[in-house]
């Protein structure tokens, strides 16, 4: 049987296209790391994307999205992802290891958050989502880098 693919409500769109840039963060991540990059400059890229796109799209999926959902077991588990992704960032401590954890842990919330939450949030909850305005600020700065470790 084919998979249907996933259709998004409009409004959470925005995250989407976001995720789908943290998800080219953690790919980039996973080569460098498999080509053996030096780490300072995986360690630069890293807090770039944390501080620029990562950080500032959590804040925007508590703020605006979360905090008008019921509390679940779903919800739980990303705010508590959402605390080591904060937590992670705070200890600058980027070695080979902590790198490798942040890109497998980035594909698997974000994984869950299309595959699971949106997809049930969006047929449950779907006039609240309806009332949602985002900022017309998008967290895409991650597309511009002036070092390519990853090609
Ligand atoms: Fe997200
Ligand atoms: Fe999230």
């Amino acid at each position: 049987m084919q998979k249907k693919p996933l259709v998004r409500h409009p409004k959470l769109q925005k995250l989407s296209r976001e995720h789908h840039q943290i998800l080219v963060f953690a790919l980039r991540l996973k080569k460098g790391l498999a080509n053996n990059v030096d780490l300072k400059r995986l360690a630069n890229y890293t807090k770039y994307i944390l501080d620029g796109l990562i950080i500032p799209h959590m804040e925007e999926e508590e703020n605006i999205l979360l905090n008008l959902l019921p509390n679940t077991d779903k919800k739980k588990q990303i705010l508590d992802d959402h605390n080591g992704f904060r937590a992670f960032s705070k200890t600058e401590n980027f070695s080979t290891d902590s790198l490798t954890k942040l890109f497998e842990k980035l594909e698997q919330h974000i994984r869950f958050e299309e595959r699971i939450y949106f997809e049930s949030i969006q047929v449950k909850h779907f006039e609240i989502i309806n009332q949602i305005k985002w900022s017309d600020y998008e967290n895409l700065s991650c597309m511009t880098w002036n070092d390519p470790f990853w090609k």
